[in-house]
């Protein structure tokens, strides 16, 4: 059985999508913050899960060997020691990357004005959402379109297709997202309607 770890250290809903769309994957969600919802939402998806600070996390990836490492609203910058004994480790980023790095990414694009922004998973390197793209996916911004809209629009792509990516991570299979991929995002997606 493949096994991975999905770090998050806030809300999780990645980490929940991800956990009820894999069939068949041992799952160990790990947190640096004991207040996080995600695991609130491990407890209940009855997924082990456990709380690590970076230092402690060094040791127990050496540890503890994964076929991936999931970042899921993970707000650490891991250090280059970890990192490498962590190996294979994705992120997700809402928004269109290279555009948009860092903190409040959805609404760097909504206040630039962009009429496309979207959704990136990407390897993890050492510089900040940087690694190399893994899949995108667009979010059309209409201008009629409120923040909290978009917000709901990017997390809803992001809960369609961060999961889909794992999976074909974890079974080696291509990465090609069409129409076909994204049935749920009610349109707000540029690759379909709905
Ligand atoms: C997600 O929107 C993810 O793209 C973002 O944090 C949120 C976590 O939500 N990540 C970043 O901004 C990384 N730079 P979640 O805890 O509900 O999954």
């Amino acid at each position: 059985m493949k096994k991975i770890a999905i770090l998050g250290s806030g809300y999780g809903s990645n980490f929940e999508a991800i956990s009820r769309y894999l069939k068949d994957v041992d799952i160990t969600c790990i947190s640096d913050n004991k207040d996080a919802y995600i695991l609130e939402r491990a407890k209940y998806l009855e997924i082990p899960s456990l709380v690590l600070s970076l230092d402690e996390m060094e040791k127990y990836f050496d540890e503890n060997k994964f076929d991936l490492v999931v970042l899921a609203g993970f707000m650490r910058i891991i250090p280059e020691s970890l990192l490498k004994k962590m190996g294979r480790c994705i992120n997700i980023h809402p928004s269109l990357l290279p555009s948009f790095k860092g903190k409040y990414a959805i609404k760097q694009a909504f206040l630039a004005g962009v009429k496309v922004t979207g959704i990136t998973i990407h390897e993890v390197t050492l510089e900040l959402d940087s690694g190399r793209i893994i899949a995108q996916y667009p979010v059309m911004i209409d201008d009629s379109m409120h923040y909290d809209e978009l917000e709901e629009a990017i997390h809803r792509v992001e809960h369609i297709i961060y999961p889909q990516v794992v999976e074909k991570l974890l079974n080696n299979e291509p990465i090609n997202f069409s129409r076909d991929n994204c049935s749920g995002c009610q349109g707000n997606c540029g690759g379909c309607q709905g």
